[in-house]
C-alpha cells in the first residue's frame, strides 16, 4: 500500500504489460507509467518476435506500440501513461506534432513526449494550445525545463510534466539528482503549471531522495521498484541524506522564467545522444 507520507507519484519506466501487473501487485499502487522506444524494443513479444527474424513494418510497430499503451492505459485508468513519438535529430516539429496527435488518440489518459530539443519545444507548444498533454523528456539542464515551462504557459497543473535524466547525468560525472534540486528550486518562482518527473532512476537511493526533495512523479524501473517493495516501501526519514560520492554538483542558475522558450540555450549532447539512441532503437524493429 502507498506510505501514507509519500507524496510523489510513483510510475513504472517500462514497455510491458506484464510488468506493470506484476508491479501493481507488489506495490498494492501505481500512479502511471511512462514508455519509450528504447522500452519498446525491450518488450518480451517485441524480442521474441525479432528472434523469429520477422521485423514490424512501419504500421505493424505502431500497432504493436499503440496495443501495448492500450493495455496498460485499461491497468491504470485514472494514471498517466507516457507515449513518445519517433524523433531522431533532424525530425521537425512538423513530423512530430502529427504523431503526437495520433498518439493522444490511442488512449484517454496519454502525455505525449517531446524531445527537449528546439524542434520538441515548438511540436509542444503547439501540440499544448491544441490541448494534449505533454511530457518534455531528454531534459538534462536547467534551461530546458525552464523552456519547458515557456513553451507551455497557460497550460494547467497536471499536463505538463519535464523529465530530467538523473541516471545519464550520473554516468558522464555530474550529479543528475542536483537538477532536480535546482528545477524544483527554480519552479518555485514559477505558477506550478509543470511537473517535475525525476527520470532515469538507476538505484534505490534516486528514488528516495527524490521522493525526499518533493518531486511531483518519479518513474522507475520494475527491478528497483521490485527492490523498494521487497524491503517494505522504505521512506526517506527526517536525517536521510543522499550522498552523490564523486558527482560534480550541477550549479544553479537563474534563468528568468518570463522569458521565451526560443531565448534559453537548449543545447545539450545528452539531448542529442538520446534522441540517436531512441530512434536508433525504433528502426532496429523495422524491417
Ligand atoms: O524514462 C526515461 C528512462 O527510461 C531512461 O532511463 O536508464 O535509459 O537512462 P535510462
Amino acid at each position: 500500500m502507498r506510505p501514507k507520507e509519500l507524496t510523489s507519484r510513483i510510475f513504472l519506466d517500462g514497455g510491458d504489460p506484464q510488468e506493470t501487473r506484476e508491479i501493481m501487485d507488489l506495490l498494492g499502487f501505481l500512479d502511471g507509467q511512462t514508455t519509450n522506444p528504447t522500452l519498446i524494443s525491450k518488450n518480451p513479444e517485441a524480442r521474441r518476435r525479432l528472434e523469429r527474424g520477422e521485423r514490424f513494418s512501419e504500421d505493424e510497430i505502431l500497432g504493436f506500440y499503440r496495443a501495448v499503451v492500450e493495455e496498460i492505459s485499461g491497468m491504470l485508468p485514472g494514471g498517466s501513461i507516457s507515449v513518445e513519438v519517433y524523433a531522431d535529430p533532424q525530425t521537425a516539429a512538423e513530423q512530430m506534432l502529427p504523431q503526437g496527435k495520433m498518439m493522444n488518440g490511442w488512449i484517454p489518459n496519454a502525455h505525449i513526449k517531446f524531445p527537449s530539443s528546439d524542434q520538441g519545444f515548438r511540436a509542444a507548444e503547439k501540440a499544448v494550445k491544441e490541448g494534449l498533454r505533454v511530457n518534455m523528456t531528454l531534459c538534462f539542464r536547467q534551461e530546458q525545463a525552464a523552456a519547458a515551462y515557456a513553451a507551455t504557459r497557460g497550460a494547467k497543473k497536471g499536463d505538463v510534466f519535464v523529465s530530467p535524466f538523473v541516471g545519464r547525468l550520473d554516468d558522464w560525472g555530474e550529479n543528475g539528482m542536483s537538477l532536480i534540486e535546482n528545477i524544483i528550486r527554480m519552479y518555485r518562482e514559477g505558477d506550478g503549471h509543470v511537473e517535475v518527473l525525476t527520470a532515469s532512476v538507476r538505484h534505490l537511493d534516486h528514488l528516495l531522495y527524490a521522493i525526499k526533495l518533493g518531486s511531483d512523479i518519479i518513474t522507475v524501473p520494475a527491478g528497483i521498484l521490485r527492490e523498494w517493495g521487497e524491503k517494505g516501501l522504505p521512506m526517506p526519514g527526517r536525517d536521510y541524506t543522499y550522498n552523490a560520492g564523486s558527482l560534480a554538483p550541477i550549479p544553479y542558475r537563474d534563468p528568468d522564467l518570463a522569458k521565451n522558450w526560443q531565448d534559453f540555450d537548449l543545447s545539450h549532447e545528452l539531448t542529442t545522444k538520446g534522441m540517436e539512441k531512441f530512434s536508433a532503437d525504433w528502426k532496429s524493429l523495422i524491417r
